[in-house]
């Protein structure tokens, strides 16, 4: 079952033949048999695209044959991490081929002197966390899922995470990359140093591309010498755009806090019944920041921590609470952490991963709460708020289909219209992928998108790699 868009023009479906040469070309042992429908699936809504085929290669050779050969037969290949994503990147919506790397999963190197891991797509991104901090190294980017999701789908999507506030996306690690091309070619884009002035960037390139240009079999990382400590605190508000209006204060105040999180209540509220967590929220509390701070010196963190202290607690309501062991930290990270499943488990929704410049939160949690009156939709925010990155979720609730559709075809678009009005963008972490491709000419000129197009054609000129993605068809 599940849905398929109407194949287009420049593809062919998969036939029987195709099967039969692909399982000879690459060996029929690395082919997925049976039920292929959790290959049709990500963690975008309950979306379902069932593929014709699912191929799980071990070597970046068999990746580049596997290409080649869709590429000569015109046949779609969409790439697979761990199926986390929210854009629904990994969703095979023209059926076809798909390319599951999640065997290619082995960390090939880890250089200490030069601070470098080298590894496969598929390994997870907590395995690699812990992999080098037994070097004392970091591996800084941590989205929700780093215990589930693919460092390959974090290259594809530019992922980000809590962290990203003061170490950067996955992007600002990533150094060199090895490429599967649509042609059957396997290169390396660049160099894996750390400085890069010859010529066009192919590897930044490569990072964000959702697989639509290539597909990412090796990676190159940089890492930073392990944090020894870290301090987090809960700070209670009560409304959310004082929440947004703190986060400028505590930059203003010269400290870059690890991390600096944002939960509505309704958030909150969600996550604890989720996780079963007896959590009383006083009523006067409407929002909630999250903040982390880390470094070698306990005792400037302490510092910092009480800097925050005093110049937020005009704008608190009830106590700060600071964690005060691991096991607290952990406990409060796994409320942060837990709310996308916590929303995705309460009601049909969508997710959009609105950016906007930091100091703009304010007027975007407004506008978001106004839009949701005027359109008739409840929304739950939370996010990143020190790199103004807000998740705001859309909730259909008691909604019926017919004012739902509504909801989804205008309310969502008014939403990224005023995320470009207001000078940011539809996705600071997830990605356009399926769902979001139809509001890009909302944020993103002509001209730009038919710059991309244009790189999108010299990459993939027969588009197989992931079509109907970042681009709503070939044709486009
Ligand atoms: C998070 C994911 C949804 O921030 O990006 O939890
Ligand atoms: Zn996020």
């Amino acid at each position: 079952m599940g849905q398929r868009v109407d194949l287009p023009k420049h593809l062919n479906p998969v036939d029987q033949e195709f099967i039969n040469l692909l399982k000879h070309e690459l060996g029929s042992s690395f082919f997925v048999e049976g039920d292929l429908s959790p290959f049709g699936r990500d963690e975008t809504e309950d979306l379902l695209f069932v593929p014709d085929v699912v191929v799980r290669p071990q070597h970046p050779e068999q990746v580049a044959q596997l290409l080649k050969l869709c590429h000569h037969h015109r046949i779609s290949v969409t790439p697979r991490g761990a199926g986390t994503g929210l854009s629904g990147g990994a969703l095979p919506v023209t059926g076809g081929v798909v390319l599951d790397l999640s065997r290619m999963n082995r960390i090939l190197n880890i250089d200490t002197d030069n601070m470098q891991v080298t590894v496969e797509p598929g390994c997870i991104t907590e395995e690699i966390q812990k992999a080098v901090a037994n070097h004392g190294l970091y591996y800084p980017p941590d989205p929700s899922s780093r215990g589930s999701c693919t460092i390959g789908g974090n290259i594809a999507h530019g992922a980000g995470g809590p962290h990203a506030v003061k170490y950067g996306t996955t992007r600002d690690y990533v150094l060199n990359l090895q490429v599967a091309l649509a042609s059957g070619e396997l290169i390396w884009t660049g160099a894996s140093v750390l400085k890069y002035a010859t010529g066009y960037n192919l590897t930044q390139l490569m990072v964000g591309s959702e697989g639509s240009l290539g597909v990412v079999t090796r990676a190159v990382l940089r890492l930073i010498p392990q944090p020894t400590h870290t301090l987090l605190m809960l700070l209670p508000f009560p409304s959310l755009e004082s929440a947004c209006a703190a986060v400028t204060e505590v930059f203003r105040l010269g400290i870059t806090p690890s991390a600096l999180e944002f939960m509505e209540r309704d958030a909150l509220e969600l996550v604890s019944a989720y996780l079963n967590r007896d959590i009383h929220i006083p009523d006067v509390v409407q929002a909630h920041l999250l903040i982390e701070l880390d470094g070698s010196n306990i005792d400037l963190l302490q510092q910092e921590a009480a800097h925050i202290f005093d110049a937020l607690q005009h704008r608190t309501v009830t106590e700060i609470l600071l964690a005060q062991t691991a096991g607290e930290q952990q406990q409060l990270w796994q409320l942060r952490r837990q709310v996308a499943h916590a929303v995705r488990a309460a009601s049909v929704y969508k997710e959009e991963d609105t950016v906007v410049p930091r100091a703009a939160l304010p007027q975007l949690i407004g506008k978001v709460k106004e839009l949701g009156n005027e359109f008739g939709f409840k929304s739950v925010c939370y996010g990143h708020a020190g790199d103004g990155n807000v998740h705001v979720n859309i909730l259909k609730g008691d909604l019926n289909d017919e004012q739902w559709n509504g909801v989804v075809q205008e309310g969502i678009r008014a939403v990224f219209r005023e995320v470009a009005a207001l000078g940011g963008t539809l996705s600071g972490e997830h990605g356009v992928g399926w769902v979001q491709q139809t509001y890009m000419r909302d944020v993103v000129g002509e001209t730009q998108r038919q710059l991309m197009r244009g790189i999108k054609t010299v990459f993939d000129p027969r588009g197989i790699l992931n079509p109907c993605k970042i681009f709503s068809s070939h044709a486009e």
